[in-house]
C-alpha cells in the first residue's frame, strides 16, 4: 500500500470537480480492492455455468454440474426410504397384537409412528395427543370406538364420519331439541338426569323425572346405565371424561342440536406402514388395551 502524502489543492491530479473551491482528488482504487472486484465477477460467471442460475420460462439454467437442491433432498429421502424398507415390510406383515412385543418394530413405532401424529394428528389432537374439545383425549383408558391395536387401527385407516371412505365409522345422535324430538322440559329432565349419573351437582326431582326420558331416548345408545357404546361411538355419560363439556349448557347444547365429530380416513393418504406406525404409537401411549 502506498503511504504518498495527501496532496495539496495546488495538485494537478485532481478531477477537475469542484464544489465551492473544494475539489476532488483523483486517486486510483488500490489495487487489493480492483483485484477482488475482478475476481468476483469472474466468479459469478464460472458459478453461473457451473451450477443453476438463469431463470428461464418455465425453469432455470441447470448447471454444468448438475447440481441442485432438490434432487439433493430428493436421494436423501429415498436413502432413509431405503434404509426404513426393510423394516416397514416387516411391519406391514406382522401381526398387530404382535408389534409391541418385537424390539425392532416397538422401536421403529416409537420414532415412526411419533413423527406421523406430529405431522397429520397434533392439529386435532394436541401435539400431546391429549385432545381438546370435540377431539378425543387418545392418552387415557377412555374410548369411544375402542382401544385395542385393531380397534385403533380401523379408526384411523378409515375415520369417523368422512363422507369419503364407505367404511367410515358411522353414528348419528338425533338433533332432540332442533327436530322437535324432546319438548324443552323434556330435555331440562334429561340433562339433570346426565348430571345426576356423572356424579354432577343436579336438581333430584328433574332428574328423577329425566331417568324416564333417558331409557326412552338414550339408552339405546348411551346403554341404560349411560356407559356409552363403542359400536356406535356413543360416549360413556356416567364418568368425569367429556369431549363436548359435561356443564349444564353444554349437554344442553348437544342434546338440542347434537355434535358430528368427523375424522378423515388416512388409508389412501398415508401408506400401511404409516398407518400401523402411528396406530401402535397411539396404543402405546397409555390408554391402549
Ligand atoms: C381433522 C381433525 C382430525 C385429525 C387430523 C385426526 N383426527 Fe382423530 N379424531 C378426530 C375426531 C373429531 C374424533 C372423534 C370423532 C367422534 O366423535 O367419534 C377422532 C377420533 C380418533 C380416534 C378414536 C378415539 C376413541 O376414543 O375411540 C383415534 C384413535 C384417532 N382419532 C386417531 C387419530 C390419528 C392417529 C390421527 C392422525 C393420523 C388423527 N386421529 C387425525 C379428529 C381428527
Ligand atoms: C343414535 C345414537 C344416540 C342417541 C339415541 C343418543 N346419543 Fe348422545 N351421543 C351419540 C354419539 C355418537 C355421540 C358422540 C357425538 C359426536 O362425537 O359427534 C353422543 C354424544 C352425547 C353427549 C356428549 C358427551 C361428551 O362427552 O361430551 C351427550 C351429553 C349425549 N350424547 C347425551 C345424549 C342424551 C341425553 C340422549 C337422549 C336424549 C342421547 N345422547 C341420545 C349417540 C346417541
Amino acid at each position: 500500500m502506498s503511504k504518498k502524502p495527501i496532496k495539496h489543492q495546488a495538485d494537478p491530479d485532481t478531477t477537475g470537480h469542484s464544489w465551492d473551491g473544494i475539489e476532488e482528488f483523483n486517486n486510483p482504487l488500490p489495487r487489493w480492492w480492483l483485484w477482488t472486484f475482478y475476481l468476483t465477477i469472474v466468479w459469478g460467471i464460472i458459478y453461473t455455468i457451473l451450477y443453476p442460475a438463469w431463470p428461464l420460462v418455465n425453469s432455470a439454467t441447470k448447471g454444468l454440474w448438475g447440481e441442485n437442491n432438490r434432487t439433493a433432498v430428493a436421494a436423501e429421502i429415498q436413502r432413509f426410504d431405503d434404509a426404513n424398507a426393510p423394516v416397514e415390510a416387516k411391519l406391514v406383515a406382522a401381526d398387530l397384537n404382535a408389534i409391541g412385543a418385537d424390539p425392532e418394530l416397538s422401536n421403529y413405532t416409537r420414532n415412526a409412528g411419533g413423527a406421523i401424529f406430529r405431522t397429520w394428528c397434533a392439529q386435532c389432537h394436541g401435539s400431546g395427543a391429549a385432545g381438546a374439545t370435540g377431539y378425543p383425549n387418545l392418552l387415557d383408558n377412555d374410548w369411544l370406538w375402542g382401544g385395542t391395536i385393531e380397534d385403533i387401527h380401523t379408526t384411523i385407516s378409515h375415520g369417523i364420519r368422512n363422507t369419503t371412505d364407505a367404511d367410515a365409522r358411522y353414528s348419528e345422535m338425533p338433533r332432540f331439541g332442533a327436530d322437535g324430538l324432546l319438548e324443552p322440559e323434556q330435555i331440562d329432565q334429561v340433562v339433570q338426569y346426565v348430571l345426576s349419573i356423572s356424579g354432577q351437582e343436579h336438581d333430584a326431582a328433574l332428574a328423577a323425572e329425566g331417568a324416564t326420558v333417558f331409557a326412552d331416548n338414550c339408552a339405546a345408545c348411551h346403554a341404560e346405565d349411560g356407559t356409552g357404546d363403542r359400536l356406535q361411538g356413543a360416549p360413556n355419560l356416567a364418568d368425569a371424561i367429556w369431549l363436548y363439556g359435561g356443564d349444564q349448557a353444554a349437554i344442553t347444547e348437544t342434546v338440542t342440536n347434537a355434535r358430528f365429530g368427523v375424522m378423515p380416513a388416512w388409508s389412501g393418504r398415508l401408506s400401511e406402514a404409516d398407518i400401523r406406525a402411528v396406530a401402535s404409537w397411539v396404543h402405546s401411549q397409555g390408554g391402549g388395551e
